[in-house]
């Protein structure tokens, strides 16, 4: 397949970093890194080990407060410790020469100038490399840790996150690319003409800028976006440049798919510049019977109590109290849960799963699609989707960390290389230029 140019599409890899692997019991595998998301030199090498790999970039996801743990089970999981996701993907930058550097920062518990200077900062630093994934944070309990304890309606939250990124996309146009001048004779450091002030003043934010840091080398970061309700959805279609999604079949995926790309077209955009990403949590190995014996030994290492608090998280609904074994019950419609959760109950009660059997499915990458197999399997499955519009590329959540990670490199990469379907080297410096995005042009470059 081709891209209108004439260049062959390829898949566009991100690997997910989290802690010790995606799945719950990846810290209890005994190949497994357990506080590797704490430990900045383990972090690197899973860096390394992902730009060996070729992959687009790495990206950490980011909540606002611990709390969705119950005090019981929150010591039997690795989830209380981490790394502030900004701080990490600095001190990747400096022992990493290629990989796109991606987190997420709130647009509901964030300031716009803080996020706008964060990110062009790390694009700085980084050589263009950052992008920024805009979430609304479907987590009630950050509320808790920022003072109102309120937490915005889900309408609200969209409305501000579209005006929140209207003003960091303004704050990142502050200075003209070539504005700086450096000109010792003629005393000026920068070009006055190239300085432009925001002066935004709208429904949720009034923020004079300009920015401190000056343009970022991709012209603007790059904005990744992860909701899945109409909002979601319509958010990213006007805004966003990657989705990152978690479909549950190919069937959704491509509605998905078909669904964003069409917000795009209606917001005047050009549909190729939205790339679609949903989760893939891999399990490869040599031989199909090895990769499903792997993720079975480690489906086998969940403590039920961790299980069933998972399910329950993920819910909003606490469901200890519940035959292990039987069915999810009846839930009340008010609970404010992400569309991707509804989702995963219409599937479980349309397959008649047990809730041991949906926390085994939730366990391996926390909601996303799993592929477990060889890695001619597991490329068949990325071609069939990458082919038939589904995505332009995949999340990749490990479910152990280094070990999956290492198997992915080392065995399904080459395979996907072996179909022409993945780059066999970088191409282009920036993360804009590897994804193949334009590079923004400054609202003020008309006037
Ligand atoms: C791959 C992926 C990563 C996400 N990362 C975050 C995150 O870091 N923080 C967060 O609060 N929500 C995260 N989300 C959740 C979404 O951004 C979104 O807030 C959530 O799905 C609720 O919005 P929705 O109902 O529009 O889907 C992520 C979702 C996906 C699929």
């Amino acid at each position: 397949m081709t891209t209108g140019g004439g260049a062959r599409r390829t898949i566009k890899l991100g690997l997910m970093y989290h802690q010790a692997g995606h799945h719950i019991a990846s810290w209890l595998h005994p190949q497994s890194w357990p506080d590797c998301g704490i430990d900045l030199e383990k972090t690197i090498q899973i860096a390394r080990m992902a730009e060996e790999g070729l992959f687009d970039l790495i990206f950490e996801a980011d909540t606002l407060s611990g709390e969705r743990y119950t005090p019981q089970t929150l010591p039997m999981t690795a989830q209380a410790m981490r790394i502030d996701p900004m701080t990490l993907l600095t001190a990747l930058s400096a022992v990493t020469e290629q990989i796109g550097l991606v987190c997420t920062a709130s647009t509901t518990y964030d300031q716009c100038y803080h996020v706008a200077r964060r990110f062009a900062s790390l694009d700085l630093v980084s050589g263009g490399r950052s992008g920024w994934n805009v979430v609304t944070s479907w987590n009630t309990t950050e509320a808790r840790n920022f003072s109102t304890g309120v937490h915005l309606e889900k309408d609200v939250r969209y409305r501000r996150a579209r005006e929140f990124v209207e003003v960091v996309r303004g704050l990142w146009d502050s200075w003209d690319e070539g504005s700086k001048l450096i000109d010792r004779q003629a005393c000026k450091f920068y070009d006055p003409d190239g300085l432009h002030v925001l002066n935004h003043e709208g429904e949720f934010f009034k923020v004079r800028g300009p920015l401190t840091t000056y343009r970022s080398p991709q012209g603007q970061p790059v904005v990744f976006q992860a909701g899945a309700s109409d909002d979601g959805k319509q958010l990213a279609g006007e805004t966003a440049e990657v989705i990152f999604t978690a479909q549950q079949s190919i069937v959704e995926a491509r509605a998905f798919y078909a669904d964003v790309k069409r917000r795009a077209v209606e917001a005047g955009r050009d549909p190729a510049h939205l790339l679609v990403m949903p989760g893939f949590g891999v399990m490869v190995a040599k031989s199909r019977w090895e990769a499903e014996d792997a993720y079975q030994a480690l489906q086998d290492r969940i403590v039920p109590e961790v299980g069933v608090m998972l399910l329950s998280r993920y819910l909003v609904w606490d469901l200890s109290s519940y035959d292990i074994d039987g069915p999810i019950p009846e839930l009340p419609d008010n609970r404010n849960i992400p569309s991707r959760v509804t989702l995963l109950v219409d599937t479980a009660r349309r397959e008649g799963l047990s809730i041991r059997q949906v926390y085994q499915r939730i366990a391996g990458g926390r909601g996303h699609y799993q592929v477990v197999g060889s890695h001619r399997d597991v490329a068949d499955t990325m071609q069939e989707w990458f082919e038939t519009g589904a995505a332009d590329g995949f999340n990749v959540l490990p479910p152990v960390f280094p070990v999956s990670l290492r198997e992915i490199v080392d065995l399904l990469i080459p395979e996907l290389q072996r179909r022409g379907l993945f780059r066999r080297a970088y191409e282009g410096k920036t993360l804009r230029e590897k994804l193949g995005l334009p590079r923004p042009i400054s609202r003020y470059a008309a006037r």
